[in-house]
């Protein structure tokens, strides 16, 4: 496994090069075998694991509170000694406020709604202290001052480690920085967006609800940050298309049905020979090296899964195959 800095100073910390969803874990994938999975990937290295407050609220007979509530009984079922130096990520703002309800009645993300909102992650995961929190929607109804003021004060009382924002606008980053600078408060350190190797047409939105896909706004934004000293780190989920790269039975969305597509996949069948790794682990190899660097947020359901995309964080690419993916276009 190889590792990277997120946060800095006193906030940084070490997590893996690849990321571990817990969407499904407790949801659609039964106890035991989320609880294998998890075992499986802190064996193998394994970190950094994402969950938040209202997976997998639109699945049928699953609830807001399974992921968050399986992660943190598997942490307390392992104890202190076996998942010490792990970073648990969690977000806030999407939750539905009426039981079976939607979007239409969302928490979001004023102050109130945030202190609420943690309040029961802190619950649900059996611990005193976020790692790292991201608000996972923009909330333009609540001025960016209330809610980045109300994830201030949470930092400053040691609640929450690190904040870090999913599903931005990339203006909306930089208008954020701007008020966090001004006031002293904490910025978003940590920036969690759609990204893969194919890439969708944007005049053709994603049939997923909330998903924002990172732009070249996004990077050129992150190449700033980084540059100017303000480390920021992007983390980028779906980053196997849920399995489209390699299965059948996953059909790509019509965003991404345009000439590039064959063009990449082609190059990744190449690649794919010439390492002897798999599509999903060379898709996976090509985000950890990309400029600006990424860390691939894989969802899974199998312990499968897990060994399949954790091998990819030691698979390095020649240059003369960043060159063969990255000029297929
Ligand atoms: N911030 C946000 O708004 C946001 C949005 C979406 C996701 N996320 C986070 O990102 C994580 C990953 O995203 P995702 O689940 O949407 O996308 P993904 O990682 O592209 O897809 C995960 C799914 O792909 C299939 N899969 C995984 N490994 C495979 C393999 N080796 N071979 C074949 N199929 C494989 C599995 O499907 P089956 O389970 O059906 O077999 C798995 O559940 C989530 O767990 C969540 O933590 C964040």
């Amino acid at each position: 496994m190889r590792y990277r800095t997120i946060g800095e100073g006193t906030n940084a910390r070490e997590v893996s090069a690849i990321a571990l969803g817990a969407m499904k874990l407790g949801g659609t994938v039964d106890d035991e075998t989320s609880f294998a999975i998890l075992d499986r990937f802190v064996e193998a290295g394994g970190t950094f694991i994402d969950t938040a407050n209202n997976y997998m609220f639109w699945e049928p007979g699953c609830s807001p509170d399974d992921s968050e509530t399986l992660v943190g009984r598997w942490r307390a079922d392992r104890g202190a000694s076996s998942t010490a130096g792990l970073t648990i990520a969690t977000k806030l703002g999407a939750r539905p406020t009426v039981p079976g309800g939607g979007m239409e009645s969302w928490e979001g993300l004023s102050a109130p709604a945030i202190r609420a909102a943690v309040s029961g992650s802190l619950e649900r995961l059996q611990t005193d202290r976020l790692d790292l929190l991201y608000p996972h929607v923009e909330d333009r109804s609540v001025p960016l001052e209330e809610t980045l003021g109300a994830l201030a004060d949470l930092v400053t009382e040691g609640t929450v480690g690190l904040v870090g924002a999913s599903n931005h606008a990339a203006w909306r980053l930089e208008r954020a920085r701007g008020i966090a600078e001004a006031n002293r408060w904490p910025r978003y350190r940590v920036l969690q967006l759609r990204y893969s190797y194919l890439q969708p047409r944007f005049d053709i939105p994603l049939p997923q609800m909330g998903h924002v896909h990172a732009t070249p706004d996004h990077f050129d934004f992150l190449r700033e940050e980084n540059a100017a000293g303000r480390p920021t780190t992007l983390v980028t989920y779906t980053p196997l298309l849920y399995g489209a790269y390699v299965r059948e039975d996953r059909e790509l969305p019509d965003a991404y049905d345009h000439p590039g597509t064959p063009k990449r996949r082609a190059a990744l069948a190449e690649v794919a020979a010439q390492t002897g790794a798999t599509v999903n682990q060379v898709v996976l190899a090509w985000l950890i090296a990309h400029d600006p660097p990424i860390i691939p947020l894989v969802g899974v359901s199998t312990v499968e899964h897990v060994d399949e995309a954790v091998a990819a964080a030691d698979l390095k690419l020649t240059d003369e195959q960043r060159e063969i993916l990255d000029n297929a276009v």
